[in-house]
């Protein structure tokens, strides 16, 4: 009999997809397996209901957009991220490069307001540069190694209307040594390209999980440009 949880065996899966990407110089490649391959209560990530960093910052910060404020939400997995900030009355386009989250997204929400995109961070409509009044990336960059995060920051950023928000969910480390991942997590020295690229830094709350000393940040910045 096995002991291993289905988010175990996930985690086991990514570990084997995401080396052999790597491997091949394909960073994202793996994520379309893994979601093609694993059921969803496999998936480590994916909690099927909005992520309470996410939702921390809308009760606390009680952000309510209106009807004609847009929001985009980055590698949206299974799309209850999405769904909230729609619920609060965003116009909301939420993305991921999986065609097979995309395809749960629209199975799970048959009737949501949210408009459903596959697209590659890396690779984005141009008609979506500063489009956004409100930006929400949770766990999409931890997800990439250190030498595509820098294009990632940057296509993030791009998305934020002049005067709008971003919003990022992460795992933190306190020190700049390049860490094991994936995840990857975020260092300041990494975070400090939002501010470079027109981003001011105006709130981060730290969150400790002790069951393995993990650093949270959730981050708010709005642009300035
Ligand atoms: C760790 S998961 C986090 C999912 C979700 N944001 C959450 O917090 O539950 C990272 C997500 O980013 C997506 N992703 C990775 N690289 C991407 C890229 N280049 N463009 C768009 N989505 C990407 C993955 O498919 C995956 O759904």
């Amino acid at each position: 009999m096995s002991l291993d949880s289905p988010k175990d065996i996930g985690r086991q899966r990514i570990q084997e997809l995401a080396t052999e990407a790597l491997a091949q110089g394909s960073p994202t490649a793996w994520f379309e397996s893994l979601y093609a391959q694993c059921e969803p209560e496999q998936i480590p990530w994916a909690l099927m209901v909005v992520n309470p960093y996410i939702q921390d910052w809308l009760e606390t910060e009680q952000i309510q957009g209106k009807a004609t404020q847009t929001a985009a939400v980055v590698g949206c997995g299974f799309g209850d991220d999405a769904e909230a900030l729609n619920q609060r009355g965003f116009q909301v386009t939420a993305f991921d490069i999986s065609a097979s989250a995309i395809a749960q997204c629209r199975q799970r929400f048959p009737n949501s307001g949210v408009n459903y995109q596959v697209a590659d961070l890396f690779a984005l409509d141009p008609t979506w540069q500063q489009r956004f009044d409100l930006v929400v990336e949770s766990r999409t960059i931890q997800a990439l190694p250190l030498e595509v995060r820098s294009p990632a920051i940057e296509a993030i950023a791009t998305l934020v209307a002049p005067g709008g928000s971003l919003l990022i969910v992460t795992y933190y480390r306190d020190r700049e040594d390049p860490p094991d991942g994936p995840p990857w997590p975020l260092s300041d020295g990494e975070l400090k390209q939002f501010q470079a690229l027109g981003l001011i830094e105006v709130r981060r709350k730290v969150f400790l999980r002790e069951e393995n000393s993990t650093q949270i940040l959730q981050l708010h910045y709005k642009s300035v440009s």
